[in-house]
């Protein structure tokens, strides 16, 4: 598995959430009390961005701007409706005070097309 820095860690401080790009996909990247989630940006019932919604650090999940779906940081699951299908999330760590998040080859999204 291959790594790609993002960014500072300073630049992601607890109870933020940005979008980042990881080799062509889009990443919502959202720290919980200084452990950071890496999931795929986009939400698996439409096309719309996560990292746009509300991050909700103390639930640990992020809710959909669209429609309002939660998935839940640590593994992506949607935990509401509308969406039913998961998000993949992305490995992630902290190293020299750089955040890196590792590339999964054929990781799948609903939306991938084959
Ligand atoms: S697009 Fe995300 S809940 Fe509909």
């Amino acid at each position: 598995m291959s790594q790609v820095d993002v960014m500072s860690v300073d630049d992601i401080p607890p109870g933020s959430m940005v979008r980042v790009e990881v080799k062509g996909q889009p990443v919502c990247l959202a720290n919980v009390d200084g452990t950071l989630h890496a999931l795929h940006d986009t939400c698996t019932h439409g096309m719309a961005s996560l990292s746009a919604g509300w991050f909700d650090p103390d639930m640990g999940r992020v809710e959909c701007p669209r429609h309002g779906a939660y998935f839940r940081l640590e593994d992506g699951a949607a935990i509401t409706p509308p969406a039913t299908a998961s998000v993949p999330v992305f490995p992630v760590e902290v190293r020299d005070g750089r955040v890196l998040i590792g590339t999964v080859p054929n990781i799948p999204h609903p939306f991938d097309t084959p």
